[in-house]
């Protein structure tokens, strides 16, 4: 990663100090070097390579399809672009649900490979162990409980998770295990308040919440979501700041008109010259 003299990198420990004074963290996903340069400097703590790429800027239906090769591409970009923010690369399905060894081959290509500072991934205590193995060779890990989008396919959809007694108890057992394992931070999504207000009350780590509620020790959304580049679904969670995909398109057509009605390029966006000589005669 660039880093910009006498400017600080945001590190897993700041990011644990900040919770420990009870300031917010703000966290954005980012997919390319032109959004690692806005979110950093805008201020951003974290910018999430997240596999959401998959759907934002590759096109699949869900992250399911997202490869270890993808993942790397844009983390590259991003960590090209960001010389403060703690960049977090999302491993994607299949890079670390078998064997640990491939888990923590995988984390580490994040940082060889890409730039990244952290990697996240999804999963509760059944993850402890792998978490653990990443964190010991020198990688540090975001944990992803509550809705986790990697098993849409067995979760049968997108949902809210731990609306009851049950599974809501499960969720902070997770919360602490991943803790103990080593995790810096742990995503908390689509969980209620009440629950996730509990879930960072337990933890000496940050949680950082996407449709979790306000009681989060930080935020993350799409960019895309955020910016509403992604009008195809909107979660109730997601805030749109902007509604970019319109003011986009309206661009382009104004675009396409003034090509077709042959006002661009005008005067003003053309280089004058000498008038060429004339072409010799042939004969
Ligand atoms: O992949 C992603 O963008 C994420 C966030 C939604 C937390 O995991």
């Amino acid at each position: 990663m660039s880093e910009v003299p006498g400017q600080r990198r945001v590190t897993t420990a700041a990011l644990q100090a900040m919770k420990g004074r009870g300031e917010r963290i703000s966290a954005l996903t980012g997919y390319d070097h032109f959004a690692a340069q806005v979110l950093d400097e805008a201020g951003v703590d974290v910018i999430l390579v997240g596999d959401t790429l998959g759907m934002t800027m590759l096109g699949y239906d869900t992250t399911l399809p997202v490869t270890m090769e993808e993942m790397l591409h844009h983390a590259r970009a991003v960590a090209r672009g960001a010389s403060r923010a703690l960049v977090v690369g999302d491993m994607p399905f299949g890079s670390y649900q078998g064997a640990i060894r491939d888990g923590v081959h995988n984390a580490i290509r994040f940082v060889k490979e890409a730039g990244a500072g952290a990697v996240k991934l999804e999963g509760g205590r059944r993850m402890a162990e792998t978490v653990e193995a990443i964190v010991q060779s020198g990688v540090p890990v975001m944990a992803h409980i509550g809705f986790r989008p990697q098993e849409i396919l067995v979760q049968g959809g997108y949902r809210v998770v731990g609306r009851d007694g049950a599974t809501a108890g499960r969720l902070r057992d997770d919360a602490a295990a991943l803790e103990g394992a080593g995790a810096f931070a742990v995503v908390l999504e689509c969980i209620p308040t009440e629950l996730a207000g509990a879930i960072t009350r337990s933890l000496q780590i940050p949680t950082i919440g996407i449709g979790a509620g306000p009681d989060c020790d930080g935020q993350v959304l799409v960019w895309h979501d955020m910016l509403g580049m992604f009008p195809r679904f909107k979660p109730r969670y997601v805030k749109r700041y902007a509604e970019l995909h319109g003011v986009i398109a309206g661009a382009v057509q104004e675009y396409i008109r003034d090509v077709r009605a042959g006002r661009f390029p005008d005067a003003a966006h053309s280089y004058r010259g000498e008038p060429p000589p004339a072409r010799a005669q042939e004969d």
